[in-house]
């Protein structure tokens, strides 16, 4: 890995204001990448980019809606001419049983994270076709790989990320584009920050024993778009410290105490 490793790259992130997107943001921009800066949260996203200076900007956008994603997209292409990297990571969660989730809670929860995802990708293909290749990470989580209790409607959305990830690679392979998601367990950001008394029990069921930091999502994020990983598509990563690894069994080594 350079200081250049995506210098003259153009990079847009959606949810780039807060979390794992920001992180990525930080490290791509790092790495000489113009970054584009896509999110609801306009204060954050702006004070981002105006930190980040030269080479990065912030787009209020609004993943949910077609045209804001497409007018996404426009602007990377208009500011600097092409799309390398795109990053579809906004994402919300929702704890209620199935039989109290309000359909508009549910609708809302599959078009900001399964409908953004396919208005990303269907804006960015045509771009990415006619300059020869591109990359499209899209965050997943180990939440789409299993399920959760009381997750119906994230568990629902983040299975068709993955899903829809391995359509979009197959259907581009041939064309240099490649479509990768990552699948994280628990990351520490504000989107956990409700069920912060839960911490200690949650971290003790990760067989690292602790949550991600944000910046440890983004380096798989940033390797998966970059050239290091040039035969990597279709693929849904977990970044869980070993959560997705485990049936769920107890531990007997702990329990015997050795
Ligand atoms: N934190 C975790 O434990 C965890 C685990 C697995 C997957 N994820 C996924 O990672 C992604 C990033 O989450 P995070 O943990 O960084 O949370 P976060 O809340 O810090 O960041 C999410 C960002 O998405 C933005 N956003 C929400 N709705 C949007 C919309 N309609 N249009 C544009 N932006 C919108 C928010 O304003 C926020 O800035 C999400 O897709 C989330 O589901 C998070």
């Amino acid at each position: 890995m350079t200081a250049t490793r995506f210098s003259g790259r153009v990079a847009v992130i959606t949810g780039g204001a807060s979390g794992i997107g920001a992180a990525l943001a930080r490290r791509l921009h790092g790495e000489g990448a113009q970054v584009l800066i896509a999110d609801l949260n306009e204060a954050q996203g702006q004070a981002l980019a105006g930190e980040l200076g030269e080479r990065a900007r912030f787009q209020a956008t609004d993943v949910a809606s077609q045209a804001s994603v497409e007018a996404l997209v426009a602007t990377a292409v208009r500011t600097w001419g092409r799309l390398d990297m795109l990053f579809n990571n906004a994402g919300v969660g929702n704890l209620s049983r199935i039989e109290a989730l309000a359909p508009a809670d549910w609708q809302r929860v599959m078009a900001i994270n399964l409908d953004g995802v396919f208005f990303g990708i269907r804006a960015a293909l045509p771009v990415m076709q006619a300059q020869g290749g591109g990359a499209i990470v899209n965050t997943a989580s180990a939440s789409g790989l299993a399920a959760d209790f009381g997750f119906a409607a994230y568990n629902a959305a983040k299975a068709a990320v993955i899903n829809l990830t391995r359509t979009a690679a197959l259907d581009n392979a041939a064309r240099g584009i490649r479509v990768n998601a990552v699948c994280p367990g628990p990351v520490d950001t504000p989107i956990l920050a409700g069920v912060s008394a839960l911490r200690g029990d949650w971290e003790a069921r990760v067989p690292m024993q602790r949550f991600a930091r944000p910046e440890e999502i983004a380096a798989v994020m940033a390797f998966l778009a970059s050239d290091e990983a040039s035969y990597l598509t279709g693929a849904a990563i977990p970044v869980d410290g070993g959560l997705t690894a485990h049936t769920g069994q107890p531990n007997l080594l702990a329990a015997l105490g050795q």
